[in-house]
């Protein structure tokens, strides 16, 4: 596996550790990623629930929290650290100027589109703005809006498929579509990439259900600089979220793996639980909503509070939340040590 440029940052392995909120990848699984020499990301959704310094001070203690967490990270290795913000969050604007303001190396920015983001950098800014997509449309409208507002070409792209975890950019129709197929956006991305290359070199990175080595030398083949895997690293020993949360992986069976309508207003991917399903049968979780976390969240209406629910998982209490996980996260048969989930991608990527 050969390194990879994001802008003027040499990264030494095609892997980019995908975020994960809330709670599953903050400094310690970010870090022991970045050791290894992929892209360790630290996921700041929910900081302000993760870290409470201040009682009540939800917005105060987001940004505190990312700080805090961002501290620990750069205790813990001097490789390269991202951060992920959900466009969705209320207080996107404030966490992307903390990253700045921090010198995070990079932002990756999904669920929504950041069509504003280049709007946040100080001329003497080095954080590198990545974004999140699931479509050569959303590629390519992010590339004319910050092209013709910013005189700025994003650092590089993911592009992330059906088939990853979390909530998911696609319609319920497309999700098993072979026209919606990782492998099919990819070189619809690439070229919308590739348009730009007199201008800049922008890197494309691939994720979504990639678990082992062969995939990853699949997608580099077909022409990204890297992947982007998220569930095999839910699974170690320095991921952040409890041992119950990690089990659930490890427990999972193919069938368990499964969509769900969250309160967002977009779809996920979970492994299925009493929760769910109590959800799906129609169980309303009493909830008061003081900070309005995600702006495109229903929260009157809501079932439950969609961040109270995976920070209560991440903690290991899954009778009262649920596990996001990618479609391949059933895989899992152990937690190892992120050096081993690495040594076993690069000999399975050697011997494909
Ligand atoms: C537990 C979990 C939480 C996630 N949380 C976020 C998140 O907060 N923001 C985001 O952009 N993506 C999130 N994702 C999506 C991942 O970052 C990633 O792109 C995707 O899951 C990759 O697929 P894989 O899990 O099959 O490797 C999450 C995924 C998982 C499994």
């Amino acid at each position: 596996m050969k390194s990879f440029f994001i802008g003027d940052i040499e990264i030494k392995l095609p892997i980019v550790q995908g975020g994960m909120g809330i709670g599953v990848s903050l400094a310690g699984l970010a870090a022991a990623v970045a050791n290894e020499g992929g892209v360790g990301v630290i996921s700041c959704a929910g900081s302000g629930l993760i870290h409470q310094k201040v009682p009540g001070d939800f917005l105060g203690n987001s940004i505190w929290g990312l700080q805090e967490e961002l501290r620990v990270a750069r205790e813990k290795t001097k490789g390269i650290i991202g951060v992920n913000i959900m466009v969705a969050l209320s207080n996107f604007a404030d966490m992307v100027r903390t990253c700045i303001a921090e010198k995070v190396d990079i932002i990756f920015a999904g669920a929504g589109l950041p069509l504003d983001m280049p709007s946040y950098l100080q001329p003497d800014s080095t954080t590198k703005l990545v974004p999140i997509i699931s479509s050569a449309r959303a590629a390519q409208l992010i590339c004319n809006k910050w092209k013709g507002h910013y005189n700025y070409l994003p650092d590089a792209i993911v592009v992330e498929g059906p088939k990853a975890g979390g909530h998911l950019g696609f319609k319920s129709e497309e999700l098993e579509s072979p026209d919606f197929a990782l492998e099919k956006i990819v070189p619809e991305v690439l070229k919308v990439a590739e348009s730009y290359k007199d201008e800049k070199k922008i890197p494309v990175i691939a994720g979504g259900g990639i678990y082992t080595g062969k995939d990853i030398r699949k997608f580099l083949e077909m022409g990204v600089a890297a992947v982007q895997m998220s569930s095999i690293f839910v699974t170690t020993e320095e991921c952040d979220a409890s041992d119950d949360f990690k089990n659930t992986y490890i427990n999972a069976k193919k069938e368990d793996m499964r969509i769900i309508h969250s309160p967002v207003g977009m779809l996920g991917r979970a492994i299925d639980s009493k929760f769910v399903q109590d959800v799906e049968s129609g169980l309303k979780v009493p909830k008061v909503c003081p900070h309005h976390c995600i702006k495109t969240c229903d929260y009157i209406n809501a079932p439950y509070c969609i961040s109270q629910a995976l920070l209560q998982a991440a903690h290991g209490d899954l009778r009262r939340g649920f596990a996001f996980a990618g479609a391949n996260a059933y895989l899992a048969e152990k937690i190892s040590t992120v050096k081993e989930v690495f040594d076993k991608l690069k000999a399975e990527f050697a011997a494909a």
